[in-house]
């Protein structure tokens, strides 16, 4: 089919504040002339509702050629971002790293749709990308850009899986890559990935926000590609998560899209699509895109709650959920602008929430790391608050695959978990989390250790069964 690569639709960059249209970022990706965060925007796609000024790219005509690359060998039309290249910014083929990211899952949850009280509820899952993360798709593009630049290092700071993705693109593309990342503060299966995956790892005494401090100031010293979400190609390969959802579910957008929010990279990608999708009529109408946090680390929540959207006020960071542990995130006023332009909401929910909520999407036998678990958490809340009806379809976004963070998994089985969060006294009786601390107990599967015998396993089955029928 004959649509070129973005001839007509080229990227450009430009600042999401002051509008300076730069023809190339400086190496934090700031703007120079006001220091905010930059964003690629495509000239022409905004006028699609104009009949004198119709869109460069017909709807009809990128649906079947997106369907068309799906029976492709070739590497990059099997990758589940590259396949939708007409909507990213250009980068030679030759210098496309791809992994065959993308092409996630969209599963029903009916265990957790009765949970929350909602009929119609799936889950599209980032976390079965190759390094088991969303950040693949969107790092595909992002070192695929440091390759075509020729740079020798890329690096970022990270709670973790930002860090395994980006090591291995690195990889694969024959550069080195600097990882800095908070000393205790993330899991060890992302470690391992990263040390697998060759990169220079310093785990640094500070935390996420401490990192990206340090990161920031070296990137302006040393020849070194930042690979952090403030990098505008990982949004634009982010945004394909929401074109392949649409995708399968036929071009009809559901009620609700629910994400994680950490840094924020992620659901200003999302956003992003969804409204250029409008744009670009592929769709008619817009999802509301709602953000849930972790108590402990709610800027965002409080930003829009408390400052209506006006400012953010950095927190100190602390929860279970590693991977969102962030306390002030960079793309928040990218996040925000999506979030008032689809009517979607912000939550935040408590530990105890998040760990039964995994919990039970483990139930329904998918499986995510804490931090994806805050979307069904959250959802519960936004249906009890009267947001989310019955009735409404909503899809959630799961970050991370359930291998990410074992122990966490162990700790809540074993009743472990909660005993820290008791501990912590966050969980005082006649609370919410108290309840919720209740609910728990039927979720765990503690492993049940036993004397080799026949006996005894026919007994713990028997046990179980009449359990289950309780
Ligand atoms: N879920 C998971 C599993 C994550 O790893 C992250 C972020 C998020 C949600 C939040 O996404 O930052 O775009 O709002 N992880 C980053 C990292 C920060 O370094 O791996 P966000």
């Amino acid at each position: 089919m004959p649509i070129a690569q973005n001839t007509e639709t080229a990227a450009k960059l430009r600042c999401i504040s002051c509008g300076a249209a730069p023809d190339s970022a400086a190496q934090d990706f700031r703007c120079t002339a006001c220091g905010d965060l930059l964003e690629f925007f495509f000239p022409g796609w905004t006028c699609g509702s104009d009949a004198f000024n119709p869109p460069a790219l017909d709807a009809a005509a990128l649906k079947a050629l997106w369907l068309d690359r799906r029976a492709s060998c070739e590497a990059l039309d099997q990758s589940g971002v590259w396949r939708f290249r007409e909507l990213l910014p250009h980068i030679a083929a030759e210098h496309a790293i791809t992994l065959g990211e993308g092409n996630t899952p969209l599963y029903h949850l009916p265990r957790c749709a009765r949970a929350a009280g909602v009929e119609n509820l799936r889950a599209k899952h980032q976390g079965m990308n190759p390094t088991a993360s969303f950040k693949d798709t969107g790092m595909t593009v992002a070192a695929s850009s440091a390759h075509e630049r020729k740079f020798r290092w890329v690096a970022c700071a990270s709670t973790g899986n930002t860090s395994a993705s980006m090591a291995a693109y690195a990889a694969r593309g024959n550069m080195h890559s600097l990882v800095l990342i908070p000393e205790g503060k993330i899991s060890w299966g992302k470690l391992s990935q990263a040390l697998d995956y060759g990169a220079l790892t310093c785990q640094l005494r500070t935390d996420f926000d401490g990192c990206v401090r340090i990161l920031t100031d070296l990137v302006r010293q040393k020849p070194v590609y930042l690979l952090n979400s403030v990098n505008p190609y990982r949004i634009e390969g982010q945004k394909t998560a929401a074109i392949e959802l649409m995708e399968q579910l036929g071009w009809e957008p559901p009620d609700h899209i629910i994400v994680p929010g950490g840094n924020l990279g992620n659901s200003s990608a999302i956003g992003k699509a969804l409204l250029e999708m409008l744009a670009l009529k592929l769709i008619s109408r817009l999802p509301k895109l709602s953000i849930i946090q972790a108590q402990g680390a709610n800027p965002f929540y409080r930003s829009v709650r408390e400052f209506g959207g006006k400012k953010i006020e950095p927190v100190i960071a602390d929860t279970l959920a590693t991977a969102i542990r962030i306390g002030n995130p960079a793309s928040w006023k990218k996040a925000l602008r999506v979030l008032q332009a689809t009517g979607g909401e912000v939550e935040e929910v408590s530990e105890v929430e998040i760990a039964n909520a995994k919990a039970e999407i483990g139930a329904d036998g998918i499986g995510c790391e804490p931090a994806s678990a805050v979307t069904l958490a959250g959802l519960k809340k936004l249906h009890r608050s009267g947001f989310v009806k019955s009735g409404d379809s909503v899809v959630l976004i799961l970050t991370g695959h359930a291998l990410k963070d074992p122990d966490f998994t162990i700790k809540f089985h074993r009743g472990d978990l909660f005993a820290d969060i008791l501990v912590a006294g966050s969980c005082a009786s006649g609370t919410p989390d108290a309840a919720e601390a209740a609910k728990a107990r039927y979720l765990q599967r503690a492993p049940v250790v036993l004397d080799a015998d026949l006996g005894a396993v026919i007994a713990a089955l028997d046990a179980a069964e009449r359990n289950s029928k309780c």
